[in-house]
């Protein structure tokens, strides 16, 4: 999708239709482009400002660690600079981590949040070693081999042997990602905290959408937490890539959502 370059920040982003504000997040070695089958169908009803975040796309990759904290940063600038007031903030995976962390510091510039195949848990310990070993990987090797190695596995099996075009663009887009974006964003999600609370205690509302399949965020783990304001949706036979899998399911919940606000 046709990029914008940020006047005072070193980022760039998406920014289409017109509405109420939809700010969407992709999720890790991915870009903006994650939302290019999503952002054609909400574009007549809403404004969709897609960021590539701190490290991917087109957006700088500066040597890590990161935080989330920094990626939630870039949005509430990007947000500043473009006399943006109040969104809706819904993240992809590391974007939903990315909207917690946004969620938790800046409320007041929500009317709703939401995870799309995300979770407000931590890493266990395993999970925090994983994330040092793909630093050291993509760093070593670049980021294509990763990217080849898992995209199958963000798929529902039948989805990953099915849908060649759609694996074959997620493989792309990670390839594009520079080794040091990917890195210290790993190393961002490795020191991410619970942030359950966040939900639990906001009084926006929220939605969460889940795979059955997905073996990233299941929806046991996307469903953790909730407020009295939660929407929760499971998209059957869709692995951690309804963006991908499933986009007109998908968009269909987000737009019912925000249309509900
Ligand atoms: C993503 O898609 O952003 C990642 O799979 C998230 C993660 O590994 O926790």
């Amino acid at each position: 999708m046709q990029r914008r370059q940020s006047q005072q920040l070193p980022i760039r982003y998406v920014d289409r239709g017109t509405g109420p504000v939809v700010v969407l997040l992709h999720g890790f070695v991915g870009s903006a482009d994650y939302w290019e089958r999503i952002v054609p169908l909400l574009e007549r009803h809403f404004r969709c400002i897609v960021p590539d975040l701190l490290g991917h796309g087109l957006s700088d990759a500066p040597d890590g660690p990161y935080t989330i904290e920094q990626m939630a940063d870039g949005v509430l600038q990007l947000l500043d600079e473009l006399n943006i007031d109040r969104v809706v903030l819904l993240g992809h995976s590391m974007g939903g981590y990315t909207a917690l962390s946004f969620a938790e510091r800046y409320p007041e510039r929500l009317s709703a949040f939401g995870l799309i195949h995300s979770m407000a848990l931590p890493d266990d310990a395993a999970g925090r070693e994983k994330r040092t070993a793909v630093a050291e990987r993509v760093r070593r090797e670049g980021v294509g081999p990763f990217a080849e190695q898992s995209a199958p596995n963000w798929f529902a099996p039948e989805n990953a042997k099915s849908m060649h075009a759609e694996l074959e663009r997620v493989i792309g887009i990670g390839r594009e990602t520079k080794p040091e974006g990917a890195a210290g964003a790993a190393l961002a999600m490795r020191e991410r905290p619970d942030r359950t609370g966040v939900i639990r205690d906001s009084k926006l509302p929220v939605l969460l959408v889940a795979g059955s399949e997905d073996g990233i965020a299941p929806p046991d783990k996307a469903f953790a937490a909730e407020n009295g304001r939660t929407t929760r949706h499971i998209i059957e036979g869709v692995g951690h890539m309804s963006l991908f899998e499933a986009p007109q399911e998908l968009a269909r919940h987000i737009a019912s959502f925000v249309e509900r606000l």
